[in-house]
């Protein structure tokens, strides 16, 4: 069995950030979302990966290289542009050759791993089987309609009239049987192939795709809100370990990972929170669900429930809440007189000013 990850997109819904960087490289607890996505493929004992990469081709070679810090082998197929999940998986026909295989968007996040799923699948092995789960506004996904049995008795992508709450989460386990539907398939209103209408060409020609329902799941990671959600789920699992310094007028609260060469100086941490490599933390509050990453200054500030990207200042400010800051952002204090907010933001940026 074989795995294909999707880490093309361009992540509109997560700019600025993602206009430099690809959204699968965003990090949760300190580590890239494509990285849990790769843990998870290897933890089900599949080795070889083909990423379908696009116009960020480059940055999501530099963070995985040949795949062999995860014990994988991995494999580049290039997507000249993002015409669909299912145009995918054409355009990795070759490479995935007569193989079964699991298919995982690199913005997905999905707790507990897919081991269990794919020890399913293998003795089972029916043509296609999806995840599905429960959401709020099922409009912006794949939606399914299930029968009185539980069996997948018709999809749509992004209905306006959802005929259920259940989402088609980013995962899909495939036999070949997938090839031929992904050929008949023709570009939707949005002019991607849909693997969604893959899945209903299966389904009207009687294959056996079935369907499980699962908890703790994020859509792509692809708004701030959903990262800081899947932040909090993660920091709720970590190990406290302080390899960093903490001084005598520092004190260190709960589940707090501090890195190897970070720096605590009379500040108060009060976890799950981590703190990355190289940071320094002076006179500062670090609350709870803070992952704050490598090479970052805090001073004379208040944050937490918030992400901070590496090499980023923060000075004087209190507080900071449900933040997301990207990397080498600084923000300090403005001269007191005259009393004034100086801004200097990139393209998409939001700030929210309390006043
Ligand atoms: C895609 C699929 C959709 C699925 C979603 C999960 O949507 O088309 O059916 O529910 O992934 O992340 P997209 O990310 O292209 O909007």
């Amino acid at each position: 069995m074989k795995a294909l990850v999707l880490s093309g997109g361009s992540g509109t819904r997560l700019r600025p950030i993602t206009h430099t960087s690809p959204k699968q490289l965003v990090p949760v607890a300190n580590k890239p979302v494509l990285y849990y996505v790769l843990e998870d493929i290897a933890g089900a004992g599949i080795t070889d990966v083909g990423i379908v990469v696009g116009e960020t081709a480059d940055e999501i070679q530099d963070a995985v290289g040949d795949g062999s810090k995860f014990g994988l082998q991995v494999t580049y197929l290039p997507q000249q542009a993002p015409l669909g999940l299912a145009h995918a998986v054409l355009i990795a026909r070759e490479y995935l050759g007569d193989d079964d295989f699991v298919m995982y968007l690199g913005d997905n996040f999905v707790v507990g791993g897919i081991t269990e799923l794919v020890d399913e699948f293998r003795a089972e092995r029916p043509d296609a089987r999806i995840l599905l789960t429960r959401v709020p506004d099922p409009t912006a996904f794949g939606v399914a309609e299930l029968d009185a049995e539980g069996r997948v008795r018709g999809l749509e992508e992004k209905p306006e009239q959802p005929k259920s709450d259940l989402a088609l989460v980013g995962v899909y386990l495939f036999t070949p049987a997938v090839h031929e539907a992904v050929r008949a398939i023709k570009p939707s209103w949005r002019g991607e192939l849909e693997i969604t209408h893959a899945l209903q060409w299966l389904i009207d020609h009687r294959r056996d795709v079935r369907s499980t329902v699962i908890h703790g799941y994020w859509k792509d990671t692809g708004n701030v809100a959903d990262m800081l959600e899947v932040n909090r789920t993660v920091l709720e699992g970590i190990e406290a370990r302080v390899e960093g310094s903490v001084d005598a007028d520092s004190e260190v609260i709960g589940r707090v990972r501090i890195d190897a060469g970070a720096r605590v100086l009379g500040s108060r941490i009060v976890g799950p929170a981590v703190i990355g490599a190289g940071t320094v933390i002076v006179n500062s509050y670090v609350g709870p669900y803070s992952s704050i990453a490598d090479n970052c200054r805090i001073e004379d500030t208040e944050i937490e429930f918030s992400i901070v990207l590496n090499d980023a200042h923060l000075n004087g400010v209190r507080r900071v809440r449900a933040s997301l800051v990207g990397r080498s952002v600084t923000v300090s204090p403005a001269p007191r007189v005259p009393s004034s907010n100086r801004l200097v933001l990139g393209d998409h940026s939001e700030v929210q000013i309390a006043s």
